[in-house]
Order: structure tokens, then sequence, then C-alpha cells
């Protein structure tokens, strides 16, 4: 499966978020990290700051959302213009209903795993979605230390999925070298916000996170 690179905003600069997300050369996406002061102790934007960044953003936009009643609030966001709309199985009620709802507004659905939280009861459910995100810290601010921990529990996911085209995306700590120990447990779409908003030049670092798993794929098929 062909590989994905989602820059976080959550690092960029929010007075100018016209210009950053005109700065991503080479993304497949952007992710917006929706916070509601509440499922974390962060607050980001609402649905009218997507609304407005989907029509100035070149790229599709995958978000994020780190709120209480998904159930509620989830596919107001698809309707605002997300490519795909991703919420907590911890705060949702009935996922299944929210992933139906999101893609009947029109987006993909996705439905993100804390690190603590099991893969189990999602295994035979998998086609319900159009991604997993395995939170790889814990979700509420850029600029943590990637956890080796999750690493088990996204293989179990790959294992599961097979080669449907459910896409598996970790999130959290992503760097050069994090991004090859997550593609090789099965991830194949990789949230970046500090590896690139912290770095000089922003479509360099998406080229630098993309070339690390190629060059470690090539590695792997040269050995066989
Ligand atoms: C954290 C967010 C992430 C965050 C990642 O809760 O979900 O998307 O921006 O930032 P880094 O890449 O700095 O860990
Ligand atoms: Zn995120």
């Amino acid at each position: 499966m062909a590989i994905r690179i989602h820059p976080s905003i959550l690092n960029a600069d929010f007075a100018n978020l016209e210009r950053e997300v005109q700065r991503l050369d080479g993304a497949d996406a952007v992710h917006v990290d929706v916070m509601d002061n509440h499922f974390v102790p962060n607050l980001t934007f609402g649905q009218t700051m997507v609304e407005r960044l989907a029509e100035v953003s070149p790229h599709p936009l995958d978000v994020h959302l780190m709120i209480e009643d998904a159930d509620r609030w989830a596919p107001g966001y698809a309707s605002a213009g997300a490519a795909s709309v991703t919420f907590h199985a911890e705060a949702a009620r009935d996922a299944g209903a929210v992933a139906r709802a999101i893609r009947a507004a029109g987006a993909h659905a996705g439905i993100a795993l804390k690190p603590g939280t099991p893969a189990e009861p999602w295994l035979d459910r998998l086609d319900e979605f159009d991604l997993v995100l395995v939170m790889t810290v814990e979700p509420g601010f850029g600029g943590q230390t990637f956890l080796d921990s999750t690493m088990p529990k996204l293989a179990q996911l790959a294992a599961a999925r097979g080669a449907r085209d459910i896409r598996l995306q970790v999130d959290g700590g992503v760097t050069t070298a994090t991004i090859v120990t997550a593609a090789s447990h099965g991830a194949d779409t990789f949230v970046a916000g500090s590896s690139v908003f912290r770095s000089g030049d922003p479509a360099a670092a998406i080229r630098s996170l993309r070339d690390a798993v190629l060059t470690e794929r090539g590695t792997e098929h040269r050995a066989r």
C-alpha cells in the first residue's frame, strides 16, 4: 500500500494558517487536531475553522477529533468539508453509527485508539471504518515521545486488516526514526507535527519522512 504523510498543523503558526498549509508540498493531506478541553486538556479549533481551512487548503483535510460526544459532533466535520473524520473510540457511545453518519455526510470515517485502549473489540469490525488511528502518544499535545509500547497493537490491527483497503494511521512522536518502526508494524499513514513544523523547511521534512520508509522498504526487498 502506498504510504501517506499527513502533517499536523497543531505546531503551525495559528495566526497564519493559510500560509502554513501552503508550505506543505508533498503532503497527502493536512491533519487537523480538534480539541475541546474536555476529552483532552487542550483547546484548538472547531467546525467553522475547519470549513474555512477546507476552502484555502491545497490538500484534503484529515480531521482528528479529540472531543467528547463524537456521536453528536463528528458528522458536522464531514459536512464542513473534511476528507476524513476520525473520532475516538473512548468518546463515542455508538461508534458504528458515528462512522455511518460520517460516511453519509461524504467523508471517510476513522476510529482512534488511545495508547491504553485495546484493539480487540474492533478487530472483527474493521469494515465499519476507512481508517484506524493508533495513537502513539497520549492525545492532547504535540512534541511528545513516540510510545513503542503501542506497536504490538498496530501489528494486531495490521494482521486483522489483511489486504483490505483500510488505512492504518499513527499519530504522535513520528520522526524519520520512529516512522520506520511504525511502518514495519503495518502503518501506512503517518501524522507528523513537530518534525515537520519545527524544521525550517516543511516540504523537505515531508520528503525525508517518506524517504525513510521507502529506503527501509528497499533494503528489505533487497535482503529477500
Ligand atoms: C496529539 C495530536 C497530534 C500532534 C502530533 O494529540 O493528535 O496530531 O500534532 O504532534 P507530534 O508529531 O509533534 O507528536
Ligand atoms: Zn492528531
